[in-house]
């Protein structure tokens, strides 16, 4: 249990500043104990005193605070905790780090401590893509630091990618994992994940696809690996980052969706998240189709891809013991489900309404109804991150019941 551990919380200068209120109520419900250092510019986004109403504690700004060194030194400030959580870590702070210079308390209490630390980037999309950032952030965690995030979405300056803050919900996951390994009740399983769309080609050059995103199996991927599963991604072309601590697999056709989910067997679970093509072209043109002045439109002759999720459903011997698939509905979700569930063969079915209204393809909620063999559970709506942590216990659950 990390009830009862010790959490020193770092807050740097950035808009994000805002979320670490929210971590801290996260940490404290989860029974951690929050001390938390501001900085100068962290100062500017979230006052000492909102900090120090939510942690119950004094909130630490200042390096030659006489009486803060006689109350509780800065060396002893970071040795006290069972783990330092640097969020928002900007790009200054992780710069700092990774020199190690010491020219204010919160640089100085990194430098001077040998407890782990887990940092939660965030910082505009150009500064986190900036070779000098992702130099620091290699640096940092080949010497042990751990990352959460950052996030890929609409920024506060405007800008759209890699660079938000990990959501609060997230980052006090991975504390709760870092603080308790035994919090990690998928150890010793293995997983593979099907996400993103697949490509399907016509011709050299052009393809059939969708505009599935990927977030919803990247997500799942990173769930089940931060409890502890030995996972296997399987992805079509997605704008999604690698998850941390998952094997990748990057494939772009159906038939290589299917060699690459092979591949990852023997696996205890099996997670169908792709849009995987129903129909691929039967006979993709070596040479790029031409319209040589033709006034005929080629007519394209499908054939049908392999099914994923039935083939391993289906599998003797190496059949995992919870396969689930994924179906997207847009009109009577829970009895196409439940009749999709029969006829793929799978075990559970993480059924969900895609209707244009709902957003769903390419946000970033979901409104799920698991449908498993003894009927449907109604999720409330929640964010993909979300889904997937939820996903990880009901699995975890599953296999400790
Ligand atoms: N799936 C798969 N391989 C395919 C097609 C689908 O593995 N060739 C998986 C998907 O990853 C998902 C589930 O099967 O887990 C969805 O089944 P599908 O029959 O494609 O359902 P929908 O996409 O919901 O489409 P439809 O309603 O037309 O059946």
């Amino acid at each position: 249990m990390s009830s009862g551990k010790r959490v020193l919380l770092i807050v740097g200068g950035g808009i994000a500043a805002y979320k670490a209120l929210e971590l801290v109520r996260l940490l404290r419900k989860r029974g951690i104990s929050v001390r938390a250092v501001l900085t100068k510019a962290g100062e500017e986004f979230v006052t000492p005193l909102s900090l120090s109403a939510l942690t119950e504690d004094k909130v630490y700004t200042d390096l030659f605070s006489l009486t803060d060194e006689a109350e509780m030194g800065h060396i002893q400030l970071s040795r006290s905790a069972d783990l330092i959580v640097v969020a928002p870590a900007t790009a200054d702070l992780l710069a700092k780090m990774r020199a190690g210079l010491a020219g204010d308390l919160a640089s100085t209490l990194l430098l001077a401590t040998d407890t782990p630390v887990l940092a939660a980037p965030a910082m505009n999309v150009r500064m986190w893509t900036h070779a000098a950032t992702q130099e620091n952030v290699k640096v940092l965690a080949e010497r042990g630091i751990s990352f959460i995030g950052p996030d890929e979405g609409d920024m506060a300056c405007g800008e759209f990618g890699p660079g938000r803050m990990a959501e609060p919900t997230a980052i006090a996951e991975a504390v709760a994992a870092q603080l308790d390994p035994a919090a990690k009740p998928l150890a010793g399983k293995r997983a593979v994940v099907t996400s993103g769309p697949t490509y399907e080609p016509i011709d050299p050059v052009r393809y059939i696809a969708n505009r599935s995103s990927g977030k919803q199996g990247h997500a799942i991927a990173a769930a089940l690996a931060a409890a502890g599963a030995e996972v296997t991604l399987v992805t079509g072309p997605t704008r999604e980052p690698d998850p941390a601590g998952v094997t990748v697999r990057h494939i772009e056709t159906a038939r290589q969706m299917l060699a690459g989910v092979e591949a990852a067997l023997p696996a205890d679970i099996a997670i169908f998240a792709a849009a995987v093509a129903d129909w691929r072209v039967a006979e993709e043109a070596p040479q790029k189709l031409k319209k040589n002045g033709s006034r005929e439109i080629p007519a394209l002759s499908m054939t049908e891809n392999p099914d994923i999720l039935k083939t391993v459903s289906g599998l003797d011997g190496k059949r995992p013991a919870l396969v689930i698939g994924f179906a997207a509905e847009t009109e009577n979700v829970i009895p196409h489900a439940t009749e999709k569930r029969a006829r793929k063969g799978c075990d559970w079915i993480m059924a969900n309404d895609v209707s244009p209204a709902t957003g769903t393809f390419g946000g970033d909620a979901n409104t799920i109804h698991l449908i498993t063999g003894d009927g449907a559970e109604d999720w409330p709506t929640l964010t993909k991150k979300e889904v997937a942590v939820k996903l990880a216990a009901r699995i975890t659950e599953h296999f400790t019941a």
